[in-house]
């Protein structure tokens, strides 16, 4: 039987990494985006795409009505939309954080709760992983939004994996660094900017998505089969370690 991945976000720079993990393990893929042209610009005319707004209820819902038209059910999930908006917390626009939220939690609770809601209706088990980042697990400057939100999927992924281990569903997420990807493009303008940032790792560097996708694609694999309910750290050691100040 073919196994089908959905990537949710797919034209970001982790979803393409991801795409690209996927099928060359052998996955058919469904990939979402808001925007289609960025979807044919990526893939031409390869898998499944689907123009949608994850971040509503009936969006996330979309996705799968469409993927069951064309007879699809995705046993596997990597949702890949977020974004890293920074600010200090007082100078954070209530539109801006509800922004945030949109794109890192809300988008998270209702795809998962879409992706979960077929599998039970069609009885199969599956897996999900999801994105996170370094801020959620440590306190770090002008991250208060992205904290907060980040903060909320690592609460979710916990709540839904001990709903439905029983069910054979596994919910996991990855907690990144900074990654080389579109999203962080702003941060990393310059190389002044890219070397501070490098600096900040105890492992100094930027991280890759190419790296996160790897440990994503394990966490989807059969290989994970007995890991639910986890945040798997990827980030040089920020949020866990702290080395000797020379
Ligand atoms: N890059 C980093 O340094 C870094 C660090 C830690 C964690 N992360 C996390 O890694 C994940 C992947 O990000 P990335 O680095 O690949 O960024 P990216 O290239 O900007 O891709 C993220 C995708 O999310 C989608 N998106 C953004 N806001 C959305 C919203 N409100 N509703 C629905 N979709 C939305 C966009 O898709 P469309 O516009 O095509 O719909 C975008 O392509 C995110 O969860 C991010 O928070 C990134």
């Amino acid at each position: 039987m073919d196994k089908i991945a959905l990537i949710t976000g797919a034209a970001g720079g982790l979803g393409q990494a991801m795409a690209a993990k996927l099928s060359a393990a052998g996955w058919k893929l469904i990939l979402t985006s808001r925007d289609g042209a960025r979807l044919t610009q990526c893939y031409g005319d390869k898998h499944l795409q689907i123009v949608t707004d994850c971040s509503t209820v009936a969006g996330a819902r979309n996705i799968f009505e469409v993927a069951k038209d064309h007879h699809l059910l995705p046993t596997a999930l990597a949702h890949c939309v977020g974004n890293i908006r920074l600010g200090a917390l007082h100078r954070t626009s209530e539109a801006d954080f509800d922004a945030c939220l949109s794109a890192n939690l809300i988008s998270a609770f209702h795809t998962l709760a879409a992706f979960v809601g077929a599998l039970r209706e069609a009885n199969s088990p599956g897996s999900a992983v999801l994105v996170s980042s370094a801020a959620a697990r440590i306190g770090t400057p002008n991250h208060e939004a992205v904290s907060a939100a980040k903060a909320g999927l690592e609460g979710l992924v916990r709540g839904a994996a001990a709903t439905y281990a029983s069910s054979a569903i596994r919910v996991n997420a990855v907690a990144p660094g900074i990654l080389d990807t579109p999203a962080s493009a702003r941060i990393l303008s310059s190389d002044a900017a890219r070397e501070g940032a490098a600096r900040q790792y105890p492992l100094p560097g930027i991280g890759t998505s190419d790296g996160v996708a790897e440990l994503m694609l394990w966490l989807l694999s059969e290989k994970a089969d007995r890991v639910t309910g986890q945040v798997w750290s990827i980030d040089g050691g920020f949020s866990s370690i702290r080395p000797l100040v020379k």
